[in-house]
């Protein structure tokens, strides 16, 4: 019996387990908010270890000791919910969900230590957005596993609900760095003495709202092309995304005219990576789907059925 033969009992947590991926993904966003937003930020001053003597936080260091030194840690919990995948993905012999699950289990690592660099460099703007955008990647590659593994079978949608899925997807990257470029020039650095990007926050935000205005004519269009043409699981998925959108939206100039409140600032951070599983779903939604059972051929046919959504 070789090693992916015994493997094979664990395929049937696949689909959890991609679940978990992307739950954890999601949910390190939010404390690595809390990080930022107290001040955590060099709760422990140095990289890999907490302190030059040490690799765990002590009393001496604090709360932001403690709640930098905890967000270390859920990084261990990641990084067991990946390999575990990645042994179930490698199991089901589904030859992209291996791949793809490979991907977020190498992501994790790598953000482990670009967060460790962000350290190093006294918490530099544009390595905390570097850290940021990329949790949004892993967050892409997340969707694009779950997508794999149940989503309606399709084929490829025409050339101009294409064009427009895409152009909404590269905006919407615009938006969520122009996002990381405001929080570097605004005043929650997660450090005291922290610096800043040095532009003017409110020239800044300025351009991020507009780009958020172009994301959502383009979501609009995307939407009335969908519903045109009946393309029902785009019109789903693109409705849903065009919601969170709008919710987005109000949600950043309410914490702007309040002057950042830090409960608003996280949910502001979750809202946002929220929008990049949407983004993922949306450019997959116009590309080609195959069923569960020609990608997992030792799957009877029931099975397969019972393990996809909708079907419509
Ligand atoms: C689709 C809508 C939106 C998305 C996806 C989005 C996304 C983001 C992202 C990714 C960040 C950076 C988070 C971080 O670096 O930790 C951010 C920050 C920010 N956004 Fe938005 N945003 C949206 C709408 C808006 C709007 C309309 C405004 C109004 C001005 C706004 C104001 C801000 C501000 C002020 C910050 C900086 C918060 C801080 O200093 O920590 N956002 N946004």
């Amino acid at each position: 019996m070789g090693v992916t033969d015994r493997l094979v009992p664990l395929a049937r947590w696949l689909w959890p387990l991609a679940v978990a991926n992307l739950l954890a993904n999601i949910g390190i966003v939010v404390t690595g908010a809390a990080v930022r937003l107290t001040g955590s930020g060099l709760g422990c001053p140095t990289w890999p270890r907490c302190t030059e003597e040490s690799y765990v936080a002590h009393g001496e260091l604090g709360i932001n000791g403690a709640i930098e030194f905890g967000n270390r840690l859920l990084t261990f919990v990641l990084v067991a919910v990946a390999l575990l995948c990645f042994l179930a993905a490698l199991g089901s012999r589904h030859r992209r969900a291996i791949r793809l699950s490979l991907v977020i289990g190498l992501g994790i690592p790598l953000q482990a230590v670009i967060g460790g660099v962000t350290v190093l460099t006294d918490l530099n703007p544009w390595v905390v957005a570097g850290h940021f955008l990329a949790s949004m990647f892993i967050i892409m590659v997340c969707v694009a596993l779950l997508d794999e593994l149940r989503s309606p079978e399709r084929g490829l949608a025409p050339g101009r609900h294409r064009v427009l899925a895409f152009a909404t997807l590269a905006v919407g990257w615009v938006v969520l760095y122009l996002g990381t470029v405001v929080t570097g020039a605004g005043p929650h650095a997660g450090d005291a003495e922290a610096r800043r990007n040095g532009l003017d926050p409110a020239v800044v935000s300025q351009a991020h709202a507009t780009s958020v205005y172009a994301l959502v004519a383009l979501t609009v269009a995307l939407l009335v092309v969908a519903v045109r043409s009946r393309e029902r699981w785009l019109t789903r998925v693109t409705g849903l995304v065009l919601a969170i959108e709008l919710a987005q939206g109000v949600l950043g100039w309410v914490q702007y005219w309040l002057g950042l409140p830090v409960g608003l600032v996280a949910l502001h951070m979750l809202g946002a990576a929220l929008l990049a599983a949407g983004l993922a779903r949306i450019a997959l939604a116009v590309l080609p789907h195959r069923a569960a059972y020609e990608a997992q051929p030792e799957l009877g046919l029931q099975e397969a059925a019972a393990t996809r959504l909708g079907g419509e």
